[in-house]
């Protein structure tokens, strides 16, 4: 699974290439399938930037009724390391009260930005509210939060690529690499 990456210069190695996430993924949409096929008013939301090729390879195979919505929180804003203050950029469009949500993350490191929108959309009244992340970094959590489902757990690692950005650079690879130390201490 960890093989070089000749294409990227900022790549030490490939931590989880198309394949492997497209499978994971899979399962994930047969988890949604199977939480959600009561429900007649699921919302997935999906928390910008970074979960956007997760969500949109998840929704391939979902077959429950949904909605989707999206919200923009920063917290690393630009930095390598979660500064804690969570900043909401942009806002839902669809009221959640009485609708059951699922928030649809890219990776929960410390959980401090999952804590906060958990707080916040709790206060919204949903019928109910459920964390879904792809990457789960256990290591790093500072606060109390646990995720329903997770793709992956990940070692301390500075992960890129498949909506995980260096600088905001980088999301767009089809895969999720690890970071070349020397980039990051360039810095
Ligand atoms: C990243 C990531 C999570 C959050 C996780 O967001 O997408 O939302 O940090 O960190 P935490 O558990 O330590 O709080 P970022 O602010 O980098 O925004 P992005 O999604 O636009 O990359």
């Amino acid at each position: 699974m960890q093989s070089k990456d000749k294409q990227n210069k900022y790549i030490e190695y490939i931590l989880f290439d198309q394949k492997t996430l497209e499978s994971k993924i899979k399962e994930l949409s047969e988890w949604v399938n199977e939480e959600y096929k009561n429900s007649s008013s699921l919302i997935m939301v999906g928390l910008l930037k970074g979960s956007f090729p997760f969500l949109a390879q998840l929704i391939k195979n979902v077959n429950v009724e949904c909605i989707l919505d999206f919200m923009t929180v920063s917290s690393y804003a630009g930095t390598l390391a979660s500064t804690g203050s969570v900043k909401i950029i942009l806002d839902l469009a669809n009221d959640i009260q009485n609708k059951d949500v699922l928030i649809v993350e890219d990776i929960i490191d410390t959980g401090k930005t999952m804590q906060k929108i958990y707080a916040l959309l709790k206060s919204r009244n949903p019928k109910s509210l459920k964390v879904l992340t792809l990457l789960n970094k256990q290591s790093g959590r500072k606060v109390d939060f646990n995720q329903d489902k997770y793709g992956f757990d990940i070692k301390d690692e500075f992960v890129v690529g498949f909506g995980f950005d260096y600088q905001e650079k980088l999301r767009e690879l089809p895969y999720i690499g690890v970071i070349k130390k020397e980039i990051i201490n360039k810095k």
